[in-house]
């Protein structure tokens, strides 16, 4: 029987697709033990919402099978988020990663892609919370029928618990219904960071947080006051939606926050009659963009009505319809989102260690 040391050896051949690094340097190989002919390997992700998870499993389990003395290959993968952030000196200390989502207009799906991005990290076993801090319209309370206000307990805001056991904190608890506000930047930043500081959030591997539209005043603000991993912009295919999302991408460049990639939602319209796919609006102008500026493409999502009416019912559809084509968009997208905030991570683990 080969040994423990071997085993490992033979498994630094398996790389990482994202990272180009192989398995064994990037600490994901656990455990190993042989028992008989029994080799038994524990197989460590860095999010539960790999698009590698098979892949790399299949990969483990055909290069122990190539051992003639193993009758028996067991492969037991298991997830733990890796932070893109400095944890020790900062005010948030259990969120590991903090996902901004963010687009030129409003009304592209912004808070649509957060809820549905958010709930499908869930339900892939990840510990969610999601920020809802669009000033303009904080519509997650509704999208996620919350109808209970935060509560508070020892001087800190618990937040509310929605589907999945996600948490949530909305500025739009602090406001009376309807009433227009206006904020001034600092303002809001002073909100959020106490949104940030004094929500008991636990520990969470994502924080996802809802930005105002636009590059106003306090859009500007807010991702500055947001220690970010990154930043993902939602845009429509229309010419005119993707040129005011540039305008955003180019504020988030300037200001040094990574973009995580670009999602074009309302990409094609699928007749429910027939089944046709119609391309009403320019499908692939935002993929096209991203090709250009060398940005990730994270996916599209479709025109559809499954969209609208169960988040207009307080269920959005990675809920209320789990298996439907959107769901497995969103889950998709997911996926890409969480595959790069562990490459971003561990870019940053690296730069941090070598300095
Ligand atoms: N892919 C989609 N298909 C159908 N309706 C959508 C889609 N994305 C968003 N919507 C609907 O469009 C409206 C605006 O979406 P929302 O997420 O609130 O936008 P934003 O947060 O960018 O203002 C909502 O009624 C939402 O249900
Ligand atoms: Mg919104
Ligand atoms: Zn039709």
């Amino acid at each position: 029987m080969p040994t423990e040391k071997e085993i490992i050896q033979m498994l630094r051949g398996v790389i990482d697709p994202e990272l180009g690094v192989d398995i064994v340097s990037l600490g994901m190989i656990k455990d190993v033990k042989i028992e008989n002919s029994t080799v038994r390997v524990t197989l460590e992700l860095t999010t539960p919402a790999c698009p590698f998870r098979n892949q790399l499993k299949e990969k483990v389990e055909n290069v122990l099978k190539r051992l003639t003395e193993v009758s028996e290959v067991k492969v037991d993968v298991v997830a733990r988020v890796a932070p893109s952030r400095i944890i020790k000196d900062n005010p948030i200390p259990y969120v590991k990663n903090i996902i901004a989502i963010a687009s030129g207009k409003g009304g592209v799906g912004k808070s649509t892609v957060a809820v549905n991005v958010g709930l499908a990290l869930s339900e892939s076993g990840a510990s969610v919370g999601i920020l809802d801090a669009d000033i303009y319209g904080p519509t997650i309370p509704k999208i996620l029928n919350i109808e209970i206000s935060p509560t508070s307990a020892d001087n800190k805001i618990l937040p509310a618990i929605a589907y999945k056991g996600i948490k949530v904190m909305s500025i739009g608890f602090l406001l009376q219904d309807e009433e227009p506000v206006i904020w001034r930047g600092p303002l809001v930043a002073n909100t959020i960071k106490q949104f940030l500081s004094e929500v008991e959030w636990g520990e969470l591997d994502y924080l996802i947080v809802d930005l105002p539209p636009g590059t106003g005043d306090a859009s500007l603000t807010l991702a500055q006051s947001i220690p970010l991993t990154g930043v993902v912009i939602v845009s429509t295919p229309q010419d005119a939606a993707l040129r005011i999302a540039m305008k955003a991408l180019n504020m988030f460049r300037r200001l040094k926050v990574e973009i995580i990639g670009m999602v074009e939602n309302m990409s094609y319209f699928i007749c429910p009659n027939c089944g046709y796919v119609s391309e009403i609006f320019s499908r692939g102008n935002v993929k096209a963009v991203c090709e250009r500026l060398g940005i990730k493409f994270l996916g599209e999502v479709p025109l559809s009505p499954d969209i609208r009416i169960n988040g207009d019912l307080g269920k959005p559809v990675v809920i209320a319809a789990p298996k439907s084509g959107s769901a497995e968009a969103f889950r998709r997208i997911a996926y890409s989102i969480a595959s790069s905030v562990s490459v971003i991570a561990y870019k940053r683990k690296e730069t941090s260690m070598g300095a």
